[in-house]
């Protein structure tokens, strides 16, 4: 009986061990292969990654920057998430035709919408050149020469690697300066909005189910891409055709259950995965409660105009999610790091690191690591608080601040270029600018300054503070602010910056607005006080976590699974479907069903109402192909290691079809970024079955159903 535990207890641990990780795409063949084969995996290394052959990254571009979005159909045709079309949706809306409340759908090609200023990128290939970059670097002394040779080596072998003349390239860092890849890249500046569906499916839910499992969103949009008559990248135009792609994804009806492999191929933002615990704990205690309070205030604000407003509501529904987003992921984040105890995790890893760092005779390379640490993460705190009360204030929250900045960074290039560089810039932040107002409101933007300010002026570190906000009253201050600065309305604006033709008189009459002195002195603080040892310290950081790194591959033992941190380049990461214990007693299942959606639904609500003719399919069991069962599936859960900028990201089955479209995280996972525990870290896909019958049955858009090749499909 012990025996059988036992041996059930080694045959479960690897399946767990075997999770986590954001693999880089070239480098699969070994370690990966065999584990995600043993996962079930049907495909090979290169039918995921190849350069010679198309494979499925051929089919995964990033998505205008910060998302991953996949193509699905021999017409370019581009799935990605709801939340990352949002600005385009929302762009193309007003009252009257409102897509984020109705949805949108274009019945024929003439009726895509083109977005000026959005892209998709595609990896044509990876090469690494870590040789290259080091180059001359260790001979030298200071950190500072050496980053700078670094960058010198950087800038010639992307000037001199071959490419054609409509690819670009990019070369970025790998474990902290350890290693470094070329990407070549092909840029498409032609991508058409082509359907969404309305908000009360696409962000249904909203903000009180974000991060949050059993999730029942259809968090999916879908765009065109578009290419000139060659099939290569060229600026909208009318003439241009939709781009026939290397590869695009075949879309399983087969479903999924516990256990099934899936990967997800994406571009995952940033993550800390080997933070010492010194900086754990800084996180917890320190910096993520500030950072949450600011925010707090700040959507509490915007929240109670927008509940009563439809235009508010409208102007303010894009900028209220993105910050109300990382609020919750930072709450979730801290809440997670303590009941996983990552702090002791991350201690007892240490003073193994410290044990084989002993045995190896390395003491002298890494014995003061963690003492090192603990140095300038004490000293850096107060710094790193400041600059974060700054960001959040001054550049995140405050719109009237934001704008003020950027006026400030107008009389910036003044002082460093002269009048034309002036009147260029001033030009184009004028018309920038325009957009900013479009959806600004002065009453709210008023109570959050007011807020925000008091927090400010009393919480961020008192010795770095601008003379005029010590001991200020901030309500006066708010009052004068919002009565007399210019900066409350484009007209405002406009009016200043054309004061006169003189750059100076502009100057002048900048530094005479109430919004402007105060941004102004805010930025001046900031960078007598603040910047410069702040950017001091975290080269020294920066240099102690490429020693850390470099030693973490150095003594590990060899089959050691030791995965880059995420830096927003390509990457690979599997597993399984799989449910979870999120409490004592409680376990959730990895699937839900539109019984869910209904049984949310709240008639009217903001967050949870459903449209009517979802309803009505519900009533009639009317899921066409797609169902299961008599049910319509909706999300699933994976235990596939994802971080932001894997929103959109394509789940694939072990053929290489898609299942699903990857868009969040659970709540009690979310400081996976810094701490990956495989008991509990999961992906949120939605199914791909349920994207397919909303377009279909939902909103009728059949002409995109029939340019995708669908397998597995059902005889019936
Ligand atoms: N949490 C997901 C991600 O980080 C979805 C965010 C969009 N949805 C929202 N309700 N704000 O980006
Ligand atoms: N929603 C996230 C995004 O926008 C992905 C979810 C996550 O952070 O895991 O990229």
């Amino acid at each position: 009986m012990k025996l059988l535990r036992l041996l059930l207890l080694l045959v479960f641990i690897p399946t767990y061990a075997q999770q986590g990780g954001m693999w880089i795409p070239s480098l699969l063949k070994g370690m990966n292969q065999k584990e995600m084969k043993s996962l079930g995996m049907k495909m090979s290394a290169s039918d995921i990654y190849d350069v010679n052959n198309s494979s499925l990254k051929d089919a995964v571009p990033h998505f205008n920057g910060g998302c991953t979005s996949e193509v699905i159909s021999s017409k370019g045709l581009l799935l990605t998430n709801h939340h990352c079309g949002y600005g385009e949706i929302q762009a193309h809306s007003t009252v009257e035709h409102d897509y984020l409340t109705d949805g949108f759908w274009a019945m024929s090609l003439e009726e895509e919408l083109p977005n000026p200023g959005m892209e998709v990128t595609f990896i044509v290939r990876i090469e690494d050149v870590t040789n290259q970059v080091l180059e001359g670097v260790s001979i030298l002394k200071s950190e500072e020469d050496k980053q700078k040779k670094i960058q010198d080596n950087i800038a010639k072998i992307s000037k001199e690697s071959p490419k054609e003349n409509y690819q670009g390239n990019r070369i970025r860092t790998f474990y902290e300066g350890n290693q470094y890849m070329l990407f070549v890249t092909e840029t498409y500046k032609d991508v058409r909005l082509v359907g969404a569906p309305p908000s009360s499916i696409g962000k249904f839910g909203s903000d009180t189910d974000n991060w949050v499992w059993p999730r029942h969103t259809g968090d999916f949009s879908l765009f065109r891409i578009y290419a000139n008559k060659d099939n290569l990248p060229a600026e909208y135009s009318e003439d241009n055709v939709p781009y026939t792609p290397k590869h695009y994804f075949p879309i399983s009806l087969g479903g999924i259950e516990e256990g099934d492999f899936t990967l997800v191929f994406g571009y995952p933002g940033r993550t800390q995965e080997y933070l010492p615990s010194v900086a754990v704990e800084q996180l917890i205690d320190v910096i993520n409660p500030a950072k949450i309070e600011v925010r707090d205030a700040a959507l509490k604000v915007t929240d109670a105009f927008m509940r009563k407003d439809k235009q508010i509501k409208i102007q303010y529904a894009s900028k209220y999610a993105s910050i109300a987003n990382y609020w919750k992921k930072w709450i979730g984040e801290t809440q997670g790091l303590k009941k996983t105890n990552a702090v002791a995790v991350k201690k007892a890893f240490e003073k193994d690191f410290l044990a084989r760092a002993k045995k190896a005779g390395k003491m002298d390379k890494y014995g003061n690591l963690f003492t090192e640490f603990e140095k300038y993460y004490t000293e850096i705190e107060p710094y790193q608080l400041s600059r974060d009360y700054f960001i959040e204030v001054a550049i995140r929250n405050v719109e009237l601040l934001t704008v003020g900045y950027r006026l400030y960074q107008l009389e910036q290039i003044y002082n460093a270029r002269g009048a034309q560089s002036f009147t260029d810039r001033k030009n184009n932040t004028v018309s920038s600018l325009e957009g900013t107002y479009k959806d600004y409101s002065k009453q709210v933007d008023e109570k959050v300054f007011e807020q925000l300010i008091a927090l400010y002026a009393e919480k961020s570190p008192k010795q770095f503070l601008p003379g005029m906000l010590k001991g200020v009253n901030t309500q006066e201050l708010t009052q004068n602010v919002y009565a007399n600065s210019k900066l409350t309305s484009h007209n405002g604006v406009k009016e200043l910056l054309n004061t006169s033709n003189e750059p100076e008189e502009i100057i002048k009459a900048l530094n005479a607005d109430p919004g402007y002195e105060l941004i102004k002195a805010m930025m001046q603080a900031y960078i007598e006080k603040v910047a410069p040892k702040y950017e001091e310290l975290t080269l020294e950081l920066d240099a102690l976590q490429r020693t850390y790194m470099k030693g973490i591959l150095e003594l590990s033992p060899k089959d050691a699974r030791i995965f880059p941190d995420a830096n927003s380049t390509m990457r690979v990461t599997y597993g399984q479907v799989k449910g979870y214990e999120p409490r004592d007693a409680v376990y959730y299942k990895p699937v839900t069903y539109l019984d869910g959606v209904i049984e949310k639904y709240v008639p009217g609500d903001y967050e949870f109402d459903v449209p009517q003719k979802l309803i009505t399919l519900y009533n009639n069991k009317d899921y066409g192909q797609y169902g299961e069962n008599g049910k319509m599936p909706v999300c699933f859960l994976g235990t596939n290691h994802t971080t932001g900028g894997n929103s959109g990201s394509p789940a694939i089955d072990a053929k290489g079809n898609l299942i699903g479209l990857n868009f969040d995280r659970v709540w009690e996972g979310t400081m996976s970024d810094v701490y990956y525990d495989p008991a509990i870290c999961r992906n949120i896909m939605v199914d791909i079955r349920y994207v397919l019958f909303i377009v279909d049955k939902y909103a009728g858009a059949t002409r995109l159903i029939d340019e995708m090749e669908l397998v597995n499909v059902k005889k019936r």
